[in-house]
C-alpha cells in the first residue's frame, strides 16, 4: 500500500553525481568518435548470429552500473555500424552530422519539450518557426511560405502530397494523376500509395539523356490524360535526384504548372540545400516557384538524423490539411499567431526537431555552411577530373550537385560483363572497409556512384578511393 512516502521513483533516478559521471562519459564517447572517425574503418558490422549472441537477453530485472552499460553500447552497438559521417562514406546520401547538432539533440531529449503545441513549448515552436524561415529563404520561397520539421525526405514528400490532395475537390480524387520522372525517389511512390492513390495514378515518365524530365513528354502525357477524362493534378520535380543529382527544368515546369493548374512539388530532400551557394542556386533556379519543397537538413546541412523539412508556398494549407481539434485538446487551441505544429503535419506528440540546425548555425555561422556545401560540389568535380584522366573510366553523369557516376570500362567488353565487373568493384571496395560507395543502375547499366557531400572529405580521400577502385577493377578484369 502507498503510504504517501513511496520512493519507487528513486529507483528510476540517478544522483546528481551519477548523472554527471554518465553524461561526461557520453560526451567523451562522442568526442572520441568525432576525433577518430577518419581513422576508423568506414564500413562495419557483424552478422546476425554474432549480434544475437552479444545482445539477445530478457530485460534485466536488476539494474547495472551505467558505465558497464555504456561500455557495451560503445563496443557492441556503435562498434557494429557503417559510419555515414566518415570522410570516405560516399554511398547513397551520406549523413555528415556535426557535434553541435548532436548536443542540441541531447538537450532536446533531456528537456523533452512537447513540440506539438505552443502552450507546452513556445520557445521550441518559435525556434522552429525561425529556422523553417531560414530554409524558406535559402530556397527563395516568398514570405507567405512556411512549413514544419519532419523526420526526413520521405515524410516531407508524403506531407506535400497530402496537402496537394487536400487542395483537390474530393470528387476529382479517383481521376487524379500525379506526374514524376523515372528518376524520382521511391518515397513519392510510397507516399502516393499511402494516400490511397492507385498505382495507375502515378505517371512515371522517361527522362532525357541528362536524366531530366523533358517538358514535351510531360505536356503530351497531360494532354493524353485529359483526353481520357483524367484529372492531372500534381507534378513532382527533382531538385537533385538521388541517382545523379539531376535537376529537372524547374522554370519550364513551373510555367506548365501554371497553364495546367497543377501542384508543383520539388523534391529537394538532398539537393535543395545547395541553394545556399552561388553554383547551387544557379542549378536550382526555379525552385522558388514551387508549391512545395522538401529539404532535409540531415543530408546536406550536416544535422543528425532525423531532421527533414517540408515547405509550402502557402503555409496555411498545411493547417487546412491536418488540423483536427478533439475535445481533449481544446484548451491548447490558441490564438492564430501562436502556432501549434501538431496542426501542421501527421504527428501530435512530436519532438523538437529544429534545435540542431538552429544551434549549429548559431555556433558556426551560415557562411561555414555555405563553404561546406561548396566543398561538396568541388569534391565531386575533383572526382570527375580524376576519372577523365584515366582511359579505364567512363564518366556517365558529370558532377552536378555533389554526385558523380562512372563505370569501369577497361576494354571492349560486353556491357553485361561490365555490369558484373562494376558490381564486383563496389563489393570489394566496401569489403575492404576503407571507403564505402554504392552502385546504381542508369539506363539498365550498373554504374558506380560517389556522393561527396561530406566537407571533411579530403582531396586524398577522393583520389585514393578512385585509385583503389581502379586497382580492384584491373584485377577483376584480368582475373
Ligand atoms: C531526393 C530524395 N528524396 C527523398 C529521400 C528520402 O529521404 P529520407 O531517407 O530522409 O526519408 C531521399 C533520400 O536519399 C532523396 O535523396
Amino acid at each position: 500500500m502507498n503510504d504517501g512516502n513511496d520512493v519507487s521513483h528513486e529507483r528510476l533516478t540517478l544522483s546528481a553525481d551519477e548523472m554527471r559521471r554518465m553524461g561526461y562519459r557520453v560526451i567523451d564517447m562522442l568526442v572520441e568518435h568525432f576525433e577518430q572517425l577518419g581513422d576508423l574503418p568506414v564500413a562495419g558490422g557483424t552478422g546476425r548470429r554474432e549480434l544475437e549472441r552479444l545482445l539477445r537477453e530478457p530485460p534485466p530485472e536488476e539494474g547495472r552500473p551505467p558505465g558497464d552499460v555504456l561500455d557495451r553500447v560503445g563496443r557492441d552497438v556503435f562498434g557494429n555500424m557503417s559510419h555515414v559521417d566518415h570522410p570516405r562514406f560516399f554511398a547513397y546520401v551520406p549523413g555528415p552530422g556535426n557535434f553541435v547538432g548532436a548536443m542540441a539533440n541531447a538537450l532536446v531529449a533531456g528537456f523533452n519539450p512537447f513540440a506539438g503545441a505552443w502552450a507546452t513549448a513556445s520557445g521550441a515552436a518559435e525556434i522552429e518557426l525561425v529556422t523553417v524561415d531560414w530554409l524558406r529563404d535559402i530556397c527563395g520561397l516568398p514570405a507567405s511560405a512556411g512549413g514544419t520539421f519532419v523526420s526526413g525526405g520521405s515524410m516531407a514528400n508524403l506531407t506535400a502530397l497530402a496537402a496537394a490532395r487536400h487542395a483537390l475537390p474530393e470528387g476529382d480524387i479517383p481521376r487524379a494523376v500525379i506526374y514524376a520522372s523515372d528518376q524520382t525517389h521511391s518515397s513519392i511512390d510510397r507516399g502516393a500509395r499511402l494516400l490511397g492513390f492507385r498505382r495507375d495514378q502515378l505517371r512515371t515518365l522517361p527522362t532525357d539523356e541528362d536524366f531530366r524530365l523533358p517538358i514535351e513528354t510531360l505536356r503530351n502525357a497531360i494532354a493524353a490524360d485529359r483526353a481520357a477524362g483524367k484529372r492531372p493534378f500534381a507534378l513532382v520535380a527533382n531538385g537533385g535526384t538521388t541517382n545523379t543529382g539531376a535537376v529537372d527544368p524547374l522554370p519550364e515546369l513551373a510555367a506548365l504548372r501554371d497553364r495546367e493548374g497543377l501542384w508543383m512539388h520539388v523534391d529537394g530532400a538532398y539537393g535543395a540545400a545547395a541553394a545556399l551557394t552561388e553554383r547551387g542556386r544557379r542549378a536550382l533556379a526555379g525552385m522558388e516557384l514551387a508549391d512545395s519543397v522538401s529539404l532535409d537538413p540531415h543530408k546536406w546541412l550536416f544535422q543528425p538524423f532525423e531532421c527533414g523539412c517540408i515547405l509550402l508556398r502557402d503555409a496555411q494549407l498545411l493547417k487546412e490539411t491536418f488540423r483536427l481539434v478533439p475535445e481533449y485538446l481544446r484548451d491548447s487551441d490558441l490564438a492564430a499567431e501562436e502556432v501549434n505544429f501538431r496542426d501542421w503535419g501527421v504527428q501530435l506528440t512530436r519532438g523538437f526537431r529544429g534545435l540542431d540546425l538552429w544551434m549549429s548555425v548559431q555556433v558556426f555561422g551560415l557562411e561555414a555552411f555555405r563553404a561546406a556545401v561548396d566543398r561538396g560540389i568541388d569534391l565531386a568535380l575533383l572526382a570527375e577530373r580524376r576519372l577523365h584522366g584515366s582511359p579505364a573510366w567512363r564518366v556517365i553523369t558529370s558532377a552536378g550537385l555533389g554526385i558523380v557516376t562512372f563505370r569501369f570500362t577497361p576494354d571492349n567488353r560486353a556491357e553485361r560483363e561490365l555490369d558484373e565487373i562494376n558490381r564486383r568493384i563496389a563489393g570489394e571496395c566496401v569489403a575492404g572497409r576503407h571507403a564505402m560507395l554504392s552502385t546504381t543502375v542508369l539506363r539498365g547499366r550498373t554504374v558506380l556512384r560517389l556522393c561527396t557531400i561530406n566537407p571533411r572529405t579530403s582531396d586524398d580521400d577522393i583520389l585514393g578511393t578512385i585509385e583503389r577502385l581502379e586497382i580492384i577493377g584491373r584485377r577483376i578484369a584480368e582475373g
